[in-house]
């Protein structure tokens, strides 16, 4: 057995352009599907996964994920005050219990690699998880939970993957597996955003990582990349020639909430499924 995973990493500063205008003041991971922001998704995922410190990278706009896990005293009182115990109690489960947040600035978006590098004093000297809260998963074991399952027996990085259409790999870091086609499989090599031309297969690299603290050094010691960023997958794909590092295909949908496509794909899911509307929007739907 390997140590259990405690820590995740969330990185939030990026710009969120493709959402421009409305990420002009928020980051993209306060957008909500129905009545929830992308990011308690994303911490609620690690809680299942008995994560506890949930650790955020953010940026220029930071105010609004540290105000949305803050306890909310006036708001608390008021709804105290009437009466709404419903509302109260979602109010107060908003950070699950027993977690804690940390807060970390990244000065300019430099790159998700050096969001990561960003959580590296607080991180120390464990294995952690990185969650991209625009890609949302649905899915039952949830996604990181699965993840922290196969970490607890491997002890290795892991990448969660998901086959993509050959036309989109432009869009992901993609990997070579040792045995395509099985659920856990290791990496030989990654890619940033191939050409579809170019890709060397169609596996892709989602928003769920599990990294062992080496990723640290590598990163530290990276000049900017594509973009002039600097770039998870060059540290990932070195690290690939200390350690083993594996895919793992991550059950149930992947939503890409970074795009507006997904984004909307996700608020129609989630919507029909929510208990309040859920009926009515699903009637609504289909009379439209
Ligand atoms: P994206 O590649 O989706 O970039 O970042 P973005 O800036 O958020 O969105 P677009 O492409 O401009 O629309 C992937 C993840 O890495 C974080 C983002 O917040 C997102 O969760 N990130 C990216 C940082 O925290 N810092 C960065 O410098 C870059």
């Amino acid at each position: 057995m390997h140590p259990k995973l405690r820590k995740a990493v969330f990185p939030v500063a990026g710009l969120g352009s493709r959402f421009l205008p409305v990420t002009k003041a928020s980051p993209k991971e306060m957008l909500p599907i129905v009545d929830k922001p992308l990011i308690q998704y994303a911490v609620e995922e690690a809680a299942a996964a008995g994560i506890t410190q949930m650790i955020f990278v953010t940026g220029r706009n930071k105010r609004a994920i540290e105000d949305h896990f803050d306890k909310a005293h006036e708001l608390e009182t008021e709804l105290e005050r009437k009466r709404k115990d419903a509302l109260l109690g979602m109010v107060r489960s908003v950070l699950p219990e027993g977690a804690h947040c940390i807060y970390i600035r990244q000065a300019e978006p430099l790159g998700l690699g050096h969001a990561v590098l960003c959580a590296r004093p607080v991180v120390g000297d464990d294995a952690f998880a990185v969650i991209l809260a625009d890609d949302l998963m649905d899915s039952q074991p949830p996604a990181m939970a699965h993840m922290a399952q196969v970490f607890s027996r491997e002890g290795a990085s892991l990448l969660g993957v998901e086959e993509v259409p050959r036309d989109q790999t432009q869009s992901y870091g993609i990997v070579t597996v040792e045995r395509p086609g099985v659920d856990i499989a290791r990496i030989h090599g990654i890619v940033e955003k191939p050409k579809p031309a170019e890709a060397p297969s169609t596996l892709a690299v989602l928003g769920r990582y599990v990294l062992t603290p080496r990723i640290f050094e590598l990163l530290g010691e990276l000049t900017p990349g594509a973009g002039g960023e600097i770039q998870l997958t060059d540290a990932i794909s070195q690290l690939l020639s200390h350690e083993r590092v594996l895919a793992v295909r991550l059950p149930g949908r992947r939503f890409d909430c970074g795009s507006k496509l997904g984004y909307l794909q996700a608020t129609v899911e989630y919507g029909v499924r929510h208990p309040e509307v859920g009926r009515d929007f699903a009637r609504f739907l289909k009379t439209r």
